[in-house]
């Protein structure tokens, strides 16, 4: 059996280049946009086992992937854990004031049982995607999510470090809490048939320097030595760490590392001896013509030619981005020679 992804995680042998999107359910394809707007509350949507494993198999209708994701959300465990989300058309996910008392009372059957339907979603999806498939789930960092609950937004716009994170003592408090229940959260996404799973640490890029080992690579690391105890593949994304993602591979030592378009793929070979890679892409060259796309693809396949390297961008699918692109560019990795 030719699992590719799984394959390149657990170091067997396997033929071609694995190939799979970041965000490639949703955003860009009419047929996930056509059921979206019959369905404006995007929490439900996510908690529609039905819906969701349908949205997670559009991707692999379309295009030749071999790796399918479950269709669902980082800030899903936010929700369990209590705090309200909403989002809003091009402002983006808007959480409730988030009350520590209630997060710290959560129990784990609660968490579970609200978080059921993923799981059923899950399930459903193992029993569509073909034996060369695997099906990937996954969870934001305990860090990424403490932005948004404290932040109550994305940080894209503003985030004021001194006034957010003016409390260590709470915030060790709640990474510790957060990385139980991502640990608990993966753990029973595969149980119900996920393959492999990626640990999203979107905004690590922002973490001040001086904090880098206490709110990134150490909860980080909690979640990699569970998963490596529990036999559970993994990638971690922990985007914009440009040098300082060698200390994070060196101490939290996943089984594979997604790069962002920031980080230079040859030093990334260079650097990350012995554990898989992917990524690196910039999504924006999606928006580019066939032939800029090709140039730029070929560049990553040559760098990492003979390397257990997953072809996949240095973020998500752009919700712009023409699915004749995304056909342009899988065709172009499998050619490669
Ligand atoms: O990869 C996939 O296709 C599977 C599904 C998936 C979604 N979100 C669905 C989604 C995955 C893996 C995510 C991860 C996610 N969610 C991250 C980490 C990856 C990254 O992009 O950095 C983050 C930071 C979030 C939080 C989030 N969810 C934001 C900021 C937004 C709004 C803007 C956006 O990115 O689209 C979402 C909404 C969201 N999550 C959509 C989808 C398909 C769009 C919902 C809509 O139609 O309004």
């Amino acid at each position: 059996m030719n699992k590719r992804i799984l394959n390149c995680l657990t170091n067997k042998k396997y033929k071609g280049i694995p190939v799979w999107f970041m965000r490639q359910a949703g955003r860009h394809l009419p047929e996930f946009k056509n059921i979206r707007d019959k369905n404006p509350n995007f929490i439900n949507l996510c908690l529609n086992s039905k819906l969701s494993s349908e949205i997670s198999i559009q991707p692999a209708k379309r295009y030749d992937l071999d790796g399918v994701i479950i269709f669902s959300d980082i800030l899903l465990i936010n929700y369990a854990l209590g705090q309200n989300v909403v989002f809003k058309k091009s402002v983006g996910p808007i959480l409730n004031d988030f009350k520590i008392d209630k997060l710290l009372e959560i129990e784990e059957d609660e968490f579970i049982k609200k978080l059921k339907p993923v799981y059923q979603a899950i399930n459903k999806v193992k029993n569509k995607i073909k034996k060369n498939q695997t099906l990937i789930c996954f969870a934001g960092a305990p860090w990424t999510l403490l932005v948004y609950m404290l932040n109550q937004k994305s940080p894209a716009k503003n985030f004021n470090t001194e006034k957010i994170l003016k409390d260590n003592f709470l915030i060790n408090l709640i990474l510790k809490k957060l990385d139980s229940f991502i640990c608990l959260h993966l753990e029973k996404q595969i149980e119900a048939g996920a393959e492999i799973c990626q640990v999203f640490d979107s905004w690590a890029g922002i973490v001040p320097k001086k904090k880098l080992y206490n709110y990134c690579y150490v909860p980080n690391l909690k979640i990699s030595h569970y998963l490596k105890k529990k036999k559970i593949p993994s990638i971690f994304f922990p985007k914009g760490l440009s040098y300082n993602s060698k200390t994070f591979v060196d101490i939290v030592r996943p089984n594979c590392i997604s790069i962002d378009s920031a980080i230079d793929p040859i030093w990334a070979r260079k650097s990350f001896n012995n554990i898989s890679i992917q990524g690196g892409l910039d999504p924006k060259y999606l928006l580019k013509s066939k032939s800029e796309i090709t140039k730029e693809a070929i560049k990553y396949l040559k760098i990492f030619k003979n390397y257990n390297y997953i072809f996949n961008l240095g973020h998500g699918v752009l919700p712009t981005t023409n699915p004749e692109k995304i056909l342009h560019l899988i065709k172009t990795v499998r050619n490669f020679k």
